[in-house]
């Protein structure tokens, strides 16, 4: 019979001294003291201790002889007070224990594979495969309850503000994002395919030509990419489209947003607006399209003035328009040789930089690592650009510009990192401005839509499409947290002249267009109002907020690196009959078994 609980683990005090009461969770620790056996009680609200002693209960208390962790229990007794040394000022339960009366067993576990606290030691893959007890630690409670409070926040902001939550689809044609797409055989369509969406891109520009005006749902997405600690092959987005509106109407509503979850979930505030910094400003100062702004180090470019130097690592590197650039880290001048060596391999091993240039600004000596080629003048008029104070290190890297900004971008990172420079009590959040529209792909020889097709290219940019594309911005948007990104979108285009001249600019024939798109095109010809939208990464933006260093930590079921879930033990093989059914025959050595 279950006990009816009257109360959680987490919520008696003083004030139900007295009172009797019914707990139900499971045995956490238990301790037997002379005869007296005390049993920390815990459930997702908190611990209370309980105490089985012959004098409250002859039957209770032998009964309790059995207790081992994890079994589940619920338990009838008296709250009474604490002995005043047993008083423990950590838990909200701490003046108080229940002298149990009754004692009712519901469920033996078996000894669990790792112990079930906050200072888990065992590896990840078996947390994983036994995420049920991984998932009863406190921390991962918390990250749990965390990632509910930004659903709920999220969507009563939403409906605050006249958006409607709208389904769309899990079988689709595949979307033009850009990654893999995960397929789905359709049995009563032999041979054809549905694709899981990498997004709800092309529904909710359509649900814009509906006149549903203001869009936006929590959704799965799905993408076959290799996976990072940031990345998961099924994550989840708060997704958003709005009609009339241009970028400041996005950047207002996510705002708002992102200030709410703050507040409500971590009690943390922003200042809205947030910056703003366009892409290019963002590879220039930061080597980075997510900068991470909560500490300096911006980047200051060397090549005029060494452009005539003698050294011909840094002249001809100007010379074939590349770039010499590098960055102050303050008071770091003093690493020693060794310290410095060290670093010069993990830029070359790490990060494919060809060497690393640096200058200590010493007070008693200017110090430069090329000073055998490079003349005092030079050095001092490169201490002079930079800023640097005496004290302070200059590391510099030379090469060509797109790859050098973006290696001088992860050695700053790399090296805020080593020397603790972050300060992770802070949260920025800027937005990154003016993405390029087209990236181009010198092996495929064309260009590639940096955002997706329907990306809006800038008004005052139009005329370079044809002429000069790689140079078209768009009107796409980030928005980054402490070096992460956590969202992007983009304002659309709704004027079917312009998507044919991006069409062109791609490389894609009006047939392929018509054959991939047409859908999406034969609804803008019905009246497709000027729409533009955003979907921000839940899964990071839990990250973030509960300071977790893998997306594993806030979601409750995820994959490993490798794309398996260990406790389910998926992707899996299938039966050779429902292969038939689904008319697939596998190649020769794919993993199938027959069944
Ligand atoms: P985008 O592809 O930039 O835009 O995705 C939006 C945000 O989703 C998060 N994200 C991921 N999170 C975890 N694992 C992944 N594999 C993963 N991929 C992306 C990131 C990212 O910023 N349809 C457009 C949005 C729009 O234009 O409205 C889109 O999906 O935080």
């Amino acid at each position: 019979m279950t006990l009816k609980r009257t109360h959680t683990c987490g919520e008696l005090t003083r004030k139900e001294t007295g009172k009797e009461v019914v707990l139900n969770g499971w045995v956490d620790t238990r301790r037997d003291l002379g005869g007296v056996i005390f049993i920390d009680l815990r459930d997702r609200y908190g611990l209370t201790q309980v105490v089985f002693s012959p004098q409250d209960d002859e039957a209770a208390h032998t009964a309790a002889d059995q207790l081992r962790s994890e079994f589940v229990i619920g338990v009838k007794g008296i709250v009474t007070d604490r002995d005043e040394e047993n008083i423990n000022p950590n838990v909200k339960t701490g003046d108080i224990e229940v002298r149990v009366k009754e004692l009712t067993i519901y469920s033996k576990s078996e000894t669990p594979p790792f112990e079930i606290s906050d200072e888990v030691k065992t590896n990840e893959d078996l947390r994983l495969k036994y995420r049920y007890l991984d998932l009863r630690r406190p921390k991962m409670q918390h990250n749990m309850l965390l990632r509910s409070a930004i659903y709920q926040h999220t969507r009563n902001y939403f409906y605050g503000k006249q958006f409607a939550e709208i389904e769309t689809p899990f079988l689709m044609r595949s979307t033009p994002e850009g990654a893999r797409d995960y397929l789905v055989p359709s049995r009563v369509n032999p041979g054809k395919f549905y694709a899981l969406p990498q997004s709800p891109q092309t529904y909710k520009q359509i649900l814009m030509v509906s006149g549903m005006d203001r869009y936006f749902q929590i959704v799965k997405c799905f993408r076959d990419e290799d996976l990072r600690a940031d990345r998961q092959p099924e994550f989840t987005q708060i997704d958003v489209e709005m009609s009339f509106v241009d970028e400041e109407g996005i950047y207002e509503v996510t705002e708002g947003l992102m200030q709410t979850i703050l507040k409500e979930t971590i009690g943390v505030s922003v200042d809205l607006p947030f910056p703003r910094m366009t892409y290019q400003d963002a590879i220039k100062t930061y080597g980075s399209d997510k900068p991470d702004t909560r500490f300096d180090m911006k980047f200051v470019d060397f090549s005029e003035i060494v452009a005539g130097s003698e050294f011909r690592v840094f002249s001809k590197t100007v010379e074939d328009g590349g770039a010499v650039i590098g960055f102050v880290v303050p008071e770091k001048g003093s690493l020693g040789r060794g310290v410095m060596d060290r670093l010069t391999k993990r830029a070359q091993d790490e990060l494919g930089a060809g060497g690393l240039i640096y200058i200590k600004n010493n007070e008693d000596e200017v110090y430069s690592s090329v000073s055998k080629f490079v003349s005092e003048e030079t050095t001092a008029e490169m201490v002079k650009k930079s800023n640097a104070s005496k004290g302070d290190l200059i590391l510099i890297l030379a090469g060509a510009a797109d790859t050098v900004y973006q290696q001088l971008g992860d050695l700053r990172l790399m090296v805020a990192k080593e020397y603790d420079m972050i300060d992770t009590s802070k949260n920025h959040l800027l937005w990154v401005t003016d993405f390029p529209l087209l990236e181009y792909d010198p092996e495929d020889g064309r260009y590639y839509a940096m955002h997706h097709p329907f990306t809006s290219p800038k008004q005052e940019d139009m005329d370079l499409l044809e002429s000069d594309p790689g140079n078209v911005r768009a009107r796409a948007y980030d928005l980054v947290m402490n070096g992460s990104e956590i969202g992007g979108g983009s304002i659309r285009i709704h004027d079917s002249d312009i998507q044919s001249h991006m069409f062109k600019a791609l490389g894609i024939s009006k047939e392929e267009a018509e054959k991939k798109f047409g859908f999406l095109l034969e609804a803008f010809r019905f009246g497709a109002p000027p729409h533009g939208g955003i979907a921000l990464g839940l899964d990071r933006v839990a990250m973030l907020l509960t300071g977790a260093k893998s997306l594993r930590e806030v979601i409750a079921f995820p994959k490993n690196q490798r794309a398996i879930s260990l406790m389910d033990n998926c992707p899996n093989d299938v039966d050779t009959d429902q292969l038939e059914e689904l008319h697939i025959k596998l190649a020769p050595g794919a993993g199938q078994k027959n069944a």
